[in-house]
């Protein structure tokens, strides 16, 4: 019981990362530079975010004329509705206003409106926001907010991690202009892969190469071990994540295409290409080659090709199309997909792993035997290695 309330903690802890205004910034310009009305007379969604602690509705507030928006809704979760709530104190701009209730701040939602200078100073901003308590604790899956949400023309937030999924399907079934962030591996969810390869949502122009880091919201004891990887600067906590944007709106960076070397070229100038024993050889069990890193795709090869997942990151649609992923229920609508039913993992000594054999999963493998790699056997004993999870590419021509 103890053990089931620490990891309901450390995944509400997890869900409560704050994101940085520059990211926030940067991440809005690259939409803005690529239609700079793309905000104007539109309605913004934040509904994972309250003033006191999100900088998402400090950058639309505080760009509110700038951006051209019709109207900023912001709407915020109860701290008793979250098993993180310990370091919850009730804001200033809360306390201090007419409608706070003291019977309502801990159980209840709130819901932040932005639309007209109301304090009429000539500008329309952050101190023109007027709020009020939800009924309910404002859990965006709740028939409260939902008309929030079909009221916006974009849904833009960070929202928690642990319910990342059930919230982009939230976003989605609404069919709304959205941008949020989330992690890396959530491009490998089966609910979300189909999305981008039928380019109805991708990367943000946000680069892969670098984790962000989020504002943790409780100060970190130097003398505790911290579960996530963290950084001080300025008494600021800082923890690291693999995390990316996800969207569906325009920006300049994915219509980049990437002038690739052939094939000979890459053999000759890419020494990591060149003693990579796997790099361009044909899938044992997808009608593919491997390329192991995205810099070196071969740029003669018409045929499909492995790739990591970083490939996103570079990922122009019109210069490739995506045409599957080696896993999670995404395998079997790959073209002259093998069966493996017969293919058992091996340990290195050669014995079969598990007592009946470990089945081969929808890894792709490679004919032969890779130092370092998880390998399998067949009936007749013939041996694959398989490698890691692979998006299937080529490229349009
Ligand atoms: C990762 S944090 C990010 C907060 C803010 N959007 C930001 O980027 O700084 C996610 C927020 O969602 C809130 N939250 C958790 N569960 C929620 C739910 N079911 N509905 C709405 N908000 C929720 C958490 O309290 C937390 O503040």
């Amino acid at each position: 019981m103890a053990n089931r309330n620490l990891s309901k903690a450390k995944k509400a802890k997890n869900d409560e990362f704050y994101t940085q205004l520059n990211d926030i910034l940067k991440e809005m310009n690259a939409y803005l530079e690529y239609n700079p009305d793309v905000f104007r007379g539109k309605t913004v969604f934040c509904p994972c975010d309250d003033p006191e602690w999100s900088n998402f509705t400090r950058y639309f507030a505080q760009s509110f004329d700038l951006l051209g928006l019709k109207k900023l809704i912001c709407t915020s979760f109860a701290a008793d509705s979250n098993p993180y709530n310990d370091y919850y104190q009730p804001s200033l701009f809360e306390t201090e206003s007419p409608q706070y209730d003291p019977t309502k701040t801990r159980s209840k939602g709130k819901l932040f409106i932005l639309t007209q200078d109301k304090n009429k100073d000539g500008k329309i901003d952050i101190d023109d926001l007027e709020w009020e308590y939800l009924q309910g604790d404002g859990d965006f899956r709740s028939e409260e907010v939902k008309p929030f949400r079909d009221e916006a023309d974009f849904i833009i937030t960070n929202p928690p991690f642990s319910l990342f999924r059930e919230f982009l399907a939230w976003v989605t079934e609404a069919n709304k202009q959205f941008s949020v962030i989330g992690s890396k591996n959530a491009i490998t969810y089966k609910e979300i892969f189909p999305l981008i390869k039928d380019n109805r949502i991708w990367t943000g122009s946000s680069s892969f190469n670098t984790d962000m880091l989020f504002i943790s919201p409780e100060p970190i004891n130097p003398n505790d071990k911290p579960d996530t990887a963290t950084r001080t600067v300025d008494g600021v906590v800082y923890l690291r994540s693999p995390a990316i944007w996800f969207t569906n709106i325009e920006h300049g960076r994915r219509h980049e295409p990437i002038p690739f070397m052939d094939m000979r070229k890459n053999l000759k100038y890419n020494r990591k290409i060149r003693e990579n024993e796997t790099a361009y050889k044909k899938y044992d069990n997808y009608n593919a080659i491997e390329v192991p890193i995205t810099k070196a795709i071969p740029s003669d090869y018409d045929g499909v090709m492995g790739v990591p997942i970083s490939f996103l990151d570079k990922y122009c649609p019109e210069q490739f199309e995506i045409v599957g992923m080696a896993q999670r229920e995404c395998h079997n609508e790959f073209p002259d997909t093998k069966k493996y039913d017969g293919y058992v993992q091996m340990k290195s000594n050669g014995e079969v792993e598990g007592s009946n054999g470990k089945k081969i999963d929808e890894a792709p493998v490679i004919e032969g035997k890779i130092e370092g790699k998880t390998y399998y056997q067949n009936e007749q004993g013939r041996i694959v290695s398989s490698l890691y999870m692979r998006i299937f590419i080529r490229f349009k021509r």
